[in-house]
């Protein structure tokens, strides 16, 4: 079977080179460009495609991709909130995905980057490279015996938690639905109990309607003053005008992002030679307190190869008419 591989990267090859061997009737085929209406009839002729984060795998596209006689969509990521699933199932389009590649990746990023922002090492990085020894602006606080305030406990969430567990935390959470592996040390409130009493407060629910921008100016100020903020999961999860008005409010001690609503367009480029019209990511990294990564959360060899796995065997139960629990469409 043949596959378009769309947004490829050095990395992609790398990943999905040696495990291919193990699948050899899947043919990939490496193209640079991602995949959108304006790219998705180069897929003609081809039985599947593998897409990421950054593709437009909505209606417009899915209609390309079937004209063009693709069956199937391997997405090699986790979250689906840019492929219209309706759309898909409408014109019979398989899509599957790999939910559960290394939770602890992304949790890890995420307790990296609140670490990061509350000891704000990313400045004093800088000013020991500058000689400057002093420790102005460095001061954070414990996180031992503070509140972790998990949104969302499906596997990132649980990892993050057990990793707050770790820091002798206490750890609260909210989900639509308990995670039974968390009873022992999770307790479960409300989204407005979580807010008002975490220190810090981790990201991990799926976008969709009803948690788009959860995180906006209301929430932001049922929350305590000097909380953490970290977002893992995605950009949209957060008004970002909004967080950027609780930031003025000296809400926060700190704020790490490794998703952010701007990010579709320079997510794994190179823009560093462009000169920006406007981007409220850059009036975020005005703050001293803000710290964003580019979606790097997946990027660990061990979640690499995961994903490579993952995403053959879920072309192969595409092929065979298989379905799995990695089924969107
Ligand atoms: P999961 O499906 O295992 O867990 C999601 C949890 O969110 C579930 O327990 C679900 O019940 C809960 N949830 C659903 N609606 C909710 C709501 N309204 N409020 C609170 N909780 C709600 O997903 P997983 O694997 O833990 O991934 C979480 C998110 O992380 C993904 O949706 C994806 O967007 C993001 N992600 C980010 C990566 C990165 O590189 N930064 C890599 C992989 C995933």
């Amino acid at each position: 079977m043949k596959v378009l591989f769309y947004a490829a990267k050095i990395y992609d090859k790398k990943s999905f080179g040696p495990v291919n061997e193990k699948f050899p009737e899947v043919q990939i085929e490496y193209i640079d460009h991602e995949l959108e209406p304006r790219t998705a009839s180069l897929a003609e002729g081809y039985d599947g495609i593998c897409a990421f984060v950054s593709a437009d795998v909505g209606a417009e596209t899915l209609q390309i991709l079937h004209d063009g006689g693709v069956k199937f969509v391997l997405m090699r990521c986790a979250g689906f909130n840019n492929v219209d699933v309706e759309k898909a199932k409408e014109l019979g389009i398989v899509v599957k995905r790999v939910p559960g590649y290394s939770p602890e990746s992304v949790a890890e990023l995420a307790m990296g980057l609140a670490l990061a922002v509350n000891r704000r090492l990313y400045k004093a990085y800088n000013k020991v490279r500058e000689n400057d020894y002093t420790l102005k602006g460095l001061r954070g606080v414990n996180f031992y015996k503070k509140t972790a305030g998990i949104v969302g406990t499906g596997k990132i969430g649980a990892a993050m938690a057990r990793i707050c567990r770790g820091f002798g935390m206490r750890v609260i959470a909210y989900d639509v639905y308990e995670n039974p592996s968390l009873k022992d040390f999770v307790e479960y409130v409300s989204l407005d109990e979580l807010l008002a009493q975490s220190d810090l407060i981790s990201l991990h629910c799926p976008l969709m309607d009803n948690t788009y921008h959860m995180i906006n100016l209301e929430s932001i100020k049922k929350m305590k003053d000097g909380v953490i903020l970290v977002n893992t999961s995605r950009g949209a999860l957060v008004d970002t005008d909004e967080l950027i008005e609780g930031i003025r409010l000296n809400k926060f001690l700190g704020v790490g992002l490794d998703v952010y609503e701007e990010e579709t367009g320079n997510v794994y480029e190179d823009r560093s030679d462009e000169i920006m019209a406007h981007s409220v990511t850059a009036r975020l990294l005005s703050f001293p307190n803000v710290m964003i990564t580019s979606h790097q959360g997946f990027y660990t060899m061990e979640a690499l190869a995961s994903i490579a796995e993952t995403t053959l065997q879920n072309a192969m139960d595409a092929a065979n008419g298989v379905s799995t629990g990695n089924d969107i469409a």
